[in-house]
């Protein structure tokens, strides 16, 4: 392996149900693949149906029976505190298990990612304690009060672009709240969540809890989908499986589902702005973990000032965007694309843009000489209309587009089915505040790309999705309240 860094040995493998690592039913496994080499990394067990039912069974059992929503919100705290330190003593491993998986850079999973994971799980354990509910005035004489309870079993089904922060989106308000749960990591990233599973036994989280059935979304993800007894189900990935969880969840026990879809979001940069700085925060918004990442700013609309200088720097800086081993502290985005089909269907859409009329002024092409690399690539002449400047490519690619006034900037960054993030750069304080309000996205970012933070809500707008991951509001989602009324003395119509 490069950068002097050993192969890790890869101890999980296996489904981890009711706290045991166990082969599926079936017997079946299949390969996860390093992104660098399109070489096997090791063999993981193939959940389905049958792996499903099992781990719901312990999940119920744990929910209906065992200690987990029972204990005081504060005991559940301090095991998800102790679970987030953990982590922390084996960052180095759990770092290289998503960039062996999926090629996501080493130091940003050291450094950004799993560090963010474990800020969500003590953001959340912090929260345990303070889930409560109402005491109600109620006409008549009776005494109110709400309960706030765990709604029960949930399903996770999460997608590979980050693997850990995903995981713990889901993972981290559902333990808070006192839910039992299945995870299903996507099957290009299997390993980590594997691994944060025994972790999360060793920090006394109770067996059956916290399940995690690896395996194919038509499989394991669907049966997470229809099953009867799983009571709520969140997802994030494609819209097009957000819609066929939303129908299954329908046709089985009509369980609520939160769906974090995709997106085209805007970023649109004002003629007041600092090109130097816009230019930097553009690319980074749009190559960021190699432009697979759901709130990427895949259409950039500059005013006409400056778009002429910004295409320039643009196009002569995106050589310091360094393609490589994502192992290597160097490089900036590592191997593209996490599977064969993915490379692919942004070569596609490279190409797709070409035959509308499109301009490639960088990139556009694979590079290395082996693994799933592609060029930062930028566009220019692209417009409204073109399947680019539409559907989510889900890779290194700008589309830059130009504009003249506020007003057109709103009805082009508003003109998508999508709604999930918008990003806009101006020093005019006018400027920003009218856009935050005008922008149908659930997230915006001024002159700045990519604000995470545990306390901030996240979620789309539109056909981006519903529910919001992250902020206490994440909580409610795995709580459902209920009323109880206390008659206080008689009256003449009891
Ligand atoms: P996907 O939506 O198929 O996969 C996401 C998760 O859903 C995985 O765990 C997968 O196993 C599961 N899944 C797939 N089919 C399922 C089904 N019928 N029932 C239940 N679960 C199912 O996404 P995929 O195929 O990996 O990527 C396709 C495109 O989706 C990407 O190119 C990108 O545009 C978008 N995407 C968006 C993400 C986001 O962050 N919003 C994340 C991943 C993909
Ligand atoms: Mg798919």
């Amino acid at each position: 392996m490069a950068w002097g860094l050993k192969m890790p040995e890869i101890k999980f493998t296996k489904l981890f149900i009711n706290g045991s690592f166990v082969d599926a039913v079936s017997g079946k496994t299949f390969a996860t693949t390093d992104p660098r080499s399109g070489e096997v990394i090791t063999m993981v067990a193939e959940g389905e149906k049958d792996d499903v039912d099992l781990a719901v069974k312990a999940a119920r059992e744990a929910f209906d029976h065992g200690q987990w929503p029972r204990m005081s919100g504060f005991q559940r705290g301090q095991i998800m505190i102790k679970f987030a330190d953990l982590i922390d003593q084996h960052i180095e491993e759990l770092a290289t298990l998503d960039s062996l998986e999926v090629g996501k850079l080493f130091s940003h999973n050291k450094l950004a990612d799993i560090p963010s994971a474990t800020r969500m799980l003590r953001y959340f354990a912090g929260a345990a304690d303070k889930i409560h509910g109402e005491t109600l005035k109620m006409g008549g004489p009776f005494h109110g009060y709400t309960l706030k309870e765990p709604i029960g079993v949930v399903g996770h089904i999460i997608p590979w672009n980050f693997p850990t922060v995903m995981f713990f989106f889901k993972v981290s308000p559902a333990l808070a709240a006192g839910c039992a749960m299945v995870v299903k990591p996507a099957e290009q990233s299997s390993l980590s969540a594997l691994y944060y599973a025994f972790l999360a036994k060793q920090a006394g989280i109770p067996d059956g809890v916290l399940n995690v059935v690896t395996g194919f979304g038509p499989t394991a993800g669907a049966a997470i989908a229809s099953h009867m007894d799983i009571n709520q189900v969140s997802f994030t990935g494609s819209t097009e499986v957000g819609r066929l969880i939303m129908e299954a969840a329908a046709r089985s026990n009509l369980k609520p589902v939160s769906l974090e879809l995709g997106g085209k979001s805007p970023l649109i940069i004002f003629d007041d702005a600092d090109i130097n700085m816009a230019v930097k925060l553009a690319q980074r918004a749009v190559f960021y973990n190699k432009g697979e990442v759901c709130v990427a700013a895949s259409r950039i609309y500059v005013q006409e000032g400056i778009y002429d200088d910004f295409m320039k720097k643009a196009v002569e800086t995106v050589g310091d965007w360094i393609v490589g081993d994502p192992f290597d502290p160097h490089v900036h985005q590592g191997p593209q694309v996490v599977d064969k089909e993915q490379f692919e269907k942004v070569l596609r859409y490279i190409e797709h843009g070409k035959r509308e009329g499109a301009t490639i002024v960088a990139g556009g092409k694979p590079c290395g000489e082996n693994g799933y690399y592609i060029e930062p690539t930028i566009f220019v002449d692209v417009k409204e209309d073109m399947v680019i400047a539409k559907e989510e490519i889900f890779g290194p690619v700008m589309s830059l587009m130009k504009f003249k006034t506020m007003e057109e900037a709103i009805e082009k960054a508003n003109n998508t089915r999508y709604g999930l993030a918008a990003g806009v750069v101006t020093k005019n304080l006018d400027i920003a505040n009218r856009m935050a309000r005008s922008i149908h996205a659930g997230s915006i970012w001024i002159n700045c790309y990519f604000a995470f933070d545990s306390d901030c809500p996240f979620g789309g707008f539109k056909m981006s999705g519903f529910g919001k991951d992250l902020g206490m509001h994440s909580i409610e989602k795995y709580l459902q309240v209920k009323s109880v009324v206390t008659r206080l003395h008689d009256s003449p119509w009891l």
